[in-house]
This record gives C-alpha cells, structure tokens and sequence, in this order.
C-alpha cells in the first residue's frame, strides 16, 4: 500500500461516518420548511473545511443560501485548483417509494455495489462527491503531499436553478482566480470502465399554463361547448414533437453543433449493452429521435419533455368537471451553442402561437444555462486521464453526458477557466430517485484519484 491508500484504510471508518452525519441533515433547497437543514449543512461543512486543512473558510451571505468559500493556498508560484459542489439535495418524494428513510443513511450491497452503497437523498448528488474533495485535501495535507494551492466554493442551490452564485462570482473574480476547476457532480460508465464527463446539456425549464372558462364548470352542462384546457394542453404538448421525434418549435435546431461522422464514431466506441439498459429500466423498447443511437439521443441532441401535469379533478372517486386551468412544467434539454435564452423565446412565442381560440396561455420561464464541453486536450483532462489511469489501472473514456450543471458555462465566460469533471456516480445510483446510492467503493477510490490528479496538475503546468 502506498501512503494515500494507508491513509485510506486507516481512517475510512471516519470518513463515512462523516459523510452520514451530513447526509441526517435534510437540505432540500426546493422546500422552504427546511432553510434551517440547508444552513446546518452549510456550517458543518464550513467546519469540515477547516478541519481538513483550509484556512480563511467563510460563509458567504446571499440573497439565498450562503457560499461556502475557503483556501488552502502555499504559494503564488504554484497552480491553483478551484473545486466546485453543491450542498443541498432534491426533495425525496416520493417518500413512500424509499425502501429506507431518504434522511436515515444505511449502508447495503447491490448488484453494482458489492461493497456496499450508502442509501440516502445525497448520498452521490452532491453530498458524497463533494466529501470525496474534503477528505482528499485533509489526506494531503496530513501527508504532506499538497502540491499546488486549492480553493473551494461550495453552493446551496444548484438544484433549484443556482440564481445567486452569477452574481457572487462576477463579485469574487479575484478570489476566485484559478487554472482548473474540478468538479465530481457527474458520473462514469461502470467501476471498472472509468470514463471522464467531457459535456454537459443546457437547460431551459419553463412552467405553462392554459386557461379556458373563468371558472371549473359541470362537464355535462358545459361539455362540448367550451374548450377544456387539459384537453387543449395534452394536445399542444403532443404536437411539439413530430412523428421521428423530433421538435417542433421554429428555429429550435438552428444552432444545434452537428457531431461529424468521425466524433459519432468515436462516441459509439463507448460500451454500451442496449438489453441491459432496458431490463434496468423495464421497458421493452426505447424511445426517442429518428436516426440516433440512445447514446446520442441523451447526450449530443437536445430533448422536450414534460416533468410534470396537472389540473381539474385528481382527488378520490370522480368529480364531473371541465377545470378552468391546466399546468405543465417542461424542461427542454439544450445542446453546445443552443442559447437557452433564445430557446425560452421561441418556445414561448410558438407555444402562444398554438393555443387555439377560446384559451390564453401563459408561459412563466424557471431557470436555465448553456450546454458545456470540455477539450480533451487541455492540461486538466490530461491531468485527470492519468489519476484514473493510476488508480484504476485503465484509461478512461471520455463521455458526454446528458445532464446539466449550468454554472460550469459561466465559470469559463466569468472565470476562464475549463472545468474537469470527474464524476464518480453511476447511473443507476438513482440520483432525485428514491433510493439514491453511492457506492462505498465509489467514495473511496473517488478520495483516492482526486490526489493524482493534484499531482499530475501541477506537473504538467510546469512544463
Ligand atoms: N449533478 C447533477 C447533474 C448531473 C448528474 C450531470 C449526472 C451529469 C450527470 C445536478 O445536481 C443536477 O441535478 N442538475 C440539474 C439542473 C439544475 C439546473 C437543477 C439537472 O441536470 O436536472
Ligand atoms: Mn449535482
Ligand atoms: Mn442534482
């Protein structure tokens, strides 16, 4: 065993003990009724900071919930590491569907997970990737092995849209300064085919609503006359796809980035066993835009989908009733050089185009950002390709993945910096499913990788 794996087995005991005392704690930033969960987590992480080695950790106030910000720098002539994560975690519902409480950590095996996976909302998103980088630093400097400065902002809102972190780094660009940013928010492939997260979609979610009569009204008295806006909704909402499944809203792939030919290739080298993903989810076939493998579909091409529906009548029995207003909440998952501001207008001015007479439409936009990629070629991915090459004993893949993060974009406009993702989630760890996971194995050889990359960082920047 070399030093970082001793200091690993050593203290590993500690480490998830740690982590399960953060993840008790309910920081649903969605949920008002928890803003007291979201601070405690934001000062026990301070705390943590500070035990492992920061110096100067603070917690930034917002108009939301606070930054948590501290350094551990030693010398100006030395490269600076700026790690990223998120503090607060997704609501739990549904709360019955949870085989334990979302809140009360426990430690099982799984197919994926021999090891075990520690059951809780947060375990992988972001709670437990995020410790991976506190546990990596406090090793480092136990072993006096830290090799360049390190910097860490931590945030409480990425899951609802992070409003207030664009402000507060146009406001600490100086604070903030650095030559990476390293972020575990994402996932690999399988434990034993690493893969680095090389993109990550853009988002636009916005919120409609369909208006018809003034008031609900008796579907027998008024039915047929007037327009029933679930009706008119469920029917606007079906055109916005066409028969290969692909949108609908003028203008919406005008700046799509076509992949070539060779990158599609290179993409479909990734293993990926199409039964296997099916029998995970328990469907008998897939679904999705014409002439694009599942690969591309939820990585290199942007999607509309309807997060959730609702109106008129949904309690118990049956209530004869034409509601006056229908919901939908729909988010649409954008790809490089889409600009999700542009997307939100041409969704707005076609869904009001659609709506036939007789309804109003309102379209409220939630949040959004811009689809990031990162080149293989920069220092920090070579940097991070050699970690996992140390620690796993194999290269890994470069993937793009389909989900978002959108500050990452804004951290190049603002900062100039490219984000590494090392992500060491997998996808059937059920991240804002009931039962989230993360695989001990998982955390562990996370806090072990993290210090090669620190290593291979700073070399390469001396060249
Ligand atoms: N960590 C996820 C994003 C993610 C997960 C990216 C797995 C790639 C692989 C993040 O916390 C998240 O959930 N992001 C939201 C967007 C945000 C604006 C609410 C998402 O992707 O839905
Ligand atoms: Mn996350
Ligand atoms: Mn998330």
């Amino acid at each position: 065993m070399n030093p970082i794996q001793s200091y690993i087995a050593t203290h590993k005991t500690r480490f998830l003990d740690e982590l399960i005392t953060l993840l008790k704690i309910p920081s649903i930033s969605a949920d008002p009724n928890y803003s007291n969960a979201v601070l405690t987590v934001a000062s026990a992480l301070k705390d943590d900071l500070e035990r492992a080695g920061c110096t100067s950790v603070n917690l930034y106030t917002t108009e939301g919930y606070p930054i948590i910000y501290g350094e551990k720098i030693i010398s100006s002539e030395l490269p600076t590491v700026l790690v990223y994560g998120h503090y607060d975690v997704q609501p739990p519902d549904p709360v019955a569907l949870w085989d334990s409480p979302p809140f009360e950590p426990i430690i099982k095996t799984t197919d994926k997970h021999p090891e075990g996976a520690i059951f809780a909302r947060g375990a992988c998103d972001d709670k437990g990737q995020l410790f991976m980088h506190v546990k990596a630093l406090e090793l480092m400097v136990a072993n006096n092995t830290l090799p360049c400065n390190v910097k860490f902002m931590i945030e409480g809102e990425e899951e609802i849209g992070s409003k207030n972190l664009s402000t507060f780094i146009e406001e600490h660009k100086e604070m903030l300064k650095n030559d990476v940013i390293l972020i575990s928010d994402t996932g690999m492939i399988a434990n034993n085919i690493p893969s680095i997260t090389t993109g990550l979609r853009g988002l636009s979610y916005v919120e409609v609503e369909v208006t018809g009569p003034n008031r609900d009204l008796h579907s027998g008295l008024y039915g047929g006359a007037v327009a029933n806006p679930i009706n008119i909704l469920t029917k606007m909402i079906a055109s916005l796809h066409d028969t290969d499944q692909r949108i609908t809203i003028p203008g919406f792939y005008d700046n799509v980035e076509i992949l070539s030919k060779e990158e599609r290739a290179e993409m479909a080298k990734a293993p990926f066993n199409l039964d296997a993903y099916k029998d995970a989810l328990n469907i008998e076939a897939v679904y999705g835009e014409k002439g694009y493998t599942t690969n591309e579909r939820n990585a290199i091409r942007p999607t509309l989908d309807v997060n959730g529906i609702w109106g008129g009548y949904i309690g118990e029995g049956a209530k004869t009733v034409i509601p006056s207003k229908a919901y939908a909440k729909i988010s649409m998952r954008l790809v490089p050089n889409q600009d999700w501001k542009t997307i939100t207008q041409q969704f707005t001015t076609h869904f009001n185009n659609i709506a036939p007479k007789g309804v109003t439409v309102k379209v409220t936009p939630h949040h959004g950002g811009q689809g990031y990629v990162t080149p293989v070629d920069s220092l920090g991915y070579i940097a991070a390709s050699k970690a996992y090459a140390t620690t796993f004993g194999k290269t890994p893949i470069p993937q793009r993945s389909g989900g978002s993060i959108p500050i990452v974009a804004l951290f190049e406009e603002v900062l100039k910096s490219k984000t590494i993702l090392m992500g060491f989630g997998l996808d059937s760890d059920a991240i804002h499913s009931p039962n989230e996971h993360f695989g001990v194995w998982n955390f562990l050889k996370g806090i072990e990788t993290i210090p090669y990359f620190y290593e291979y960082f700073t070399e390469l920047s001396k060249k």
